[in-house]
């Protein structure tokens, strides 16, 4: 089988090829597309060099599955032309998620949405599948009436270029800014870039792509993003009015009944999750599971996950994995 990977020499791209390896795709044809800058740069797949070629011709080839993760502009250009050839396309950029005829699919979730005649897939924000993965089960029981989740996002999210800021600040060496501001000793109340409502594309991201894998429109969101000096995954404090009301250790059985999820809660042991503990992870981590008593059925959570893999990689390989099953 051969599989695409657009935007293969980039921090998601090496991260995709490290899952693809450990998921057992090492015999797959690897077929890594970037920039024109990149082509003929060489990246390593299953212990073998890999020439990356331009993305047009990894489109001449026509493998099955071309796996996208360069920005929505790449995405928005070549992902139909991927399609016309009869691939499937699994794209980790925002281009496709808002399109009603698209799927934004967490396989644990809603991977049932996805028909045979889809040919393009978005695999969803990173922050809005820590935050969905954790509550699915809880509104599949006592429905969501309303979100506030504040984010406190890694550096990673935003590419090399950004990881590359944070350490070069930290060593005390001039480096190209990836951020308006040092992120080093600093917290940044920005992701993305801002609408006219004074919410930025990040904060928006978590609403509606919350709604569409929800499969709920109604869910009301309040989102505040931070991009945070660390690197081991995204952490959200997670506010949540239900319309039923819960019972406190239901929620910790639904919790741990969720695939792809680990309660880590105690706190006789400083026992949470943290995203240095969360790197190179698979699972989302949930604790600090209580009730809200400023208001009734509504709970507090605190969700950490690796942004790279289940945000971004691992969750874009389970996508090909659901669809090799059928
Ligand atoms: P390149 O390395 O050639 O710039 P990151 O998010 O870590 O910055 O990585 C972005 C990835 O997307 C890189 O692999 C980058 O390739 C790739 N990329 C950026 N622009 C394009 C483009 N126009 N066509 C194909 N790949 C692109």
């Amino acid at each position: 089988m051969k599989i695409a990977l657009v935007g293969a020499t980039g921090l998601v791209g090496g991260v995709m090829r490290k899952v693809l390896e450990e998921r057992g795709f090492g015999d797959c044809e690897l077929i890594p597309a970037a920039s024109s800058r990149s082509v003929g740069k060489k990246v390593t797949f299953a212990g073998k060099m890999c020439n990356v070629v331009s993305v047009e011709e990894a489109i001449e080839q026509a493998p099955e599955y071309a796996i996208f993760s360069a920005g929505s502009g790449p995405s928005l250009q070549y992902a139909p032309l991927f399609a016309a050839k009869g691939t499937m396309v699994i794209d980790n950029s925002s281009a496709w998620r808002s399109d009603p005829s698209k799927p934004l699919v967490v396989p644990e979730i809603n991977g049932d949405v996805v028909t045979p005649a889809d040919h393009i897939i978005a695999n969803p924000n990173c922050s809005t599948i820590q935050m969905v993965m954790a509550l699915a089960p809880l509104h599949r029981r006592y429905r969501i009436r309303r979100i506030v989740v504040s984010t406190y996002q890694s550096v990673t999210g935003t590419g090399m270029k950004a990881v590359n800021q944070l350490e070069k600040e930290r060593a005390g060496e001039p480096c190209e800014r990836a951020y308006p501001h040092p992120i080093d000793m600093n917290l940044i109340p920005h992701g993305g870039t801002f609408e006219e409502n004074g919410y930025t594309t990040e904060e928006t991201k978590l609403l509606n792509e919350t709604r569409k894998i929800l499969r709920d429109s109604e869910i009301a969101v309040s989102a505040t993003v931070v991009r945070v000096p660390v690197t081991g995954g995204h952490s959200e404090s997670v506010n949540v009015e239900f319309y039923e009301d819960f019972d406190l250790q239901e929620v910790y059985d639904l919790l741990k009944a969720m695939p792809g999820v680990v309660v880590q809660d105690n706190p006789a042991e400083n026992l949470y999750p943290m995203p240095l503990y969360a790197k190179d992870k698979d699972e989302v981590f949930v604790g600090r599971v209580r009730r809200d008593f400023s208001q009734p059925k509504t709970l507090n959570l605190w969700v950490v996950s690796d942004n790279l893999r289940k945000g971004a990689a691992t969750n874009a390989v389970q996508i090909m994995e659901m669809l090799l099953k059928r």
